[in-house]
């Protein structure tokens, strides 16, 4: 029999737990992640407990042991929480639950032990820890949950079609955690996740991105992408990243699989950053591809202008996704810049061209230039290189601008108060303009980044500015 009471010793305010159990006459476990967690020896913060009686009560009498003065109570779920130092405990008492077909709220009757462990989504996640005193520590593994975990692998522990039609959301979760745990997914999953997915309709958006992303901060998001891909979950969940998949062939022209190549890019990400907003600027980046291919007699495929719509497809994707706006611009400037760079590593690319790279992708460049190395998916070892030792030619001559011109932040050195001043105007839009005009004038390299040089300048046009009315 398997025992964690060594392991459960870290967590010497679980003891109380066993006093107030034995007081009440309650059956007390450790149930769900936390103990899947604990097997697998990843660290975590969130604990559950099941508890055969009333699991309100159980919560209230053991916080008030611990000192703990909140607690919170969802009566309509029977479930309690309080925080505890670092830890953040939540209670609930063993039920049956029977689902309503139209919405992923249960109706919570109470139940027995078994009844509420055989209605939750894995194996992995049905394992129990005894707290009560007497048998302190010992494991309860109705559905071999610790075999699975030992091999790696994502089941039900009941028919799946039945724990997915209970709550859809479990096909995501089913792909999240093979992505983040490198599991396997036994095949009955796939079929069940195939037959229901369109049931993911009742669950909310923000629950399903919720589960996305994490599938694509993992450390290999491919793994849940290509899940989500071929039960055809991905189709109903993001079609633009579906649509990626197939390739033509005409003539002797063929182009290569949009969605693998995708694939490939975020898991090469995924290596060097944990930005999740980098992996999704590069799950993004080719997603006008289809709307863009066209067949070019003679060249063959081409995408022209798939960066330009890619960027202005972000602001609906960011909508629909619920995804936080704040990160919109970043993704869109990483999505419609992601073509610059190789075009500037050609040997007779002027400084003022390397200008414009600086600024328009500003403090990202950094990221943009993560991206466009982790876009080369070349199988060939010599293009590979090629490819590489291009960027770094303009990284090269990016640093050289810079040390010239220290236009990280770039402005125009002559401020709008002095245009005012200068040329007699309020505030306006006109001001801007003649500021433009001098930030221009600076990226072609007509004038040096300076004050001297700009406020001359300034002179020089500003008659032609305000003749102009
Ligand atoms: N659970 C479930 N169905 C869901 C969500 C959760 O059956 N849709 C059960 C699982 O037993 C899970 C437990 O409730 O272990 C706690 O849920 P939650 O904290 O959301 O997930 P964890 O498994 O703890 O994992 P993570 O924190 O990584 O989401």
């Amino acid at each position: 029999m398997i025992n964690f009471s060594t392991q459960l010793k870290r967590f010497p305010f679980l003891e109380a737990a066993s006093e107030i159990a034995a007081e009440l006459s309650f059956e007390i476990f450790i149930v769900g992640g936390f103990v899947r967690d604990l097997i697998l020896k990843r660290d975590r913060k969130e604990i559950d407990f099941l508890v055969v009686g009333d699991g309100t009560e159980f919560a209230k009498k053991y916080a008030k042991q611990l000192g703990v003065k909140k607690v919170t109570v969802f009566k309509n779920f029977g479930t309690a929480h309080f925080q505890f130092g670092d830890y953040d405990l939540e209670f609930v008492g063993a039920r049956k639950e029977s689902y309503k077909k139209s919405s992923r709220k249960p109706e919570v009757v109470s139940g027995t032990f078994e009844d509420d462990i055989k209605r939750r989504d894995f194996t992995i996640n049905t394992i129990a820890v005894f707290i009560s005193k007497e048998s302190f520590g010992t494991m309860i593994d109705l559905f071999g949950g610790y075999e699975d975990i030992k091999n790696k692998l994502i089941r039900t522990p009941i028919e799946p079609m039945i724990t997915f039609d209970d709550d859809p959301l479990r096909i995501m979760r089913a792909y999240r955690f093979a992505a983040q745990l490198g599991f396997e997914v036994d095949e009955s999953i796939n079929e069940a996740a195939a037959k229901l997915k369109s049931r993911l309709s009742i669950v909310s958006q923000e629950r399903i991105t919720d589960e996305f992303l994490k599938i694509l901060a993992s450390p290999k998001p491919s793994v849940g992408l290509n899940l989500l891909y071929y039960a055809g979950v991905l189709e109903v969940i993001l079609p633009e990243l579906s649509n990626l998949a197939g390739v033509e062939q005409r003539n002797d022209y063929h182009h290569k699989d949009v969605f693998n190549h995708t694939c490939e890019v975020v898991d090469n990400i995924s290596k060097i950053t944990e930005n999740v907003w980098l992996h999704f600027a590069a799950l993004v980046h080719d997603i006008a591809k289809p709307q863009t291919k066209k067949f070019v007699e003679g060249t063959g495929w081409t995408f022209h202008g798939h960066e330009e719509l890619g960027a202005r497809m972000m602001k609906p994707l960011f909508k629909k996704l619920k995804l936080p706006m704040h990160k919109l611009e970043y993704v869109e400037k990483l999505v419609r810049l992601h073509l610059r760079p190789i075009a500037l590593a050609g040997e007779e690319v002027t400084d003022s061209a390397i200008r414009r790279l600086i600024v328009s992708a500003g403090e990202d460049l950094e990221d943009l230039i993560t991206l466009c190395r982790a876009d080369i998916t070349s199988k060939n070892p010599r293009k590979k290189s090629k490819y590489l030792e291009n960027y770094e030619r303009v990284m090269k001559k990016v640093w050289e601008v810079e040390e010239k011109d220290k236009l990280r932040a770039f402005q125009s050195p002559v401020r709008g108060e002095v245009i005012m001043k200068v040329c007699n105007l309020k505030p306006s839009k006109k001001v801007g303009e003649i500021k433009k005009a001098i930030e221009e004038a600076i990226l072609d390299g007509k004038i040096g980044n300076n004050y001297e040089e700009a406020f001359q300048y300034l002179l020089e046009i500003k008659d032609e500015f305000l003749k102009k009315g």
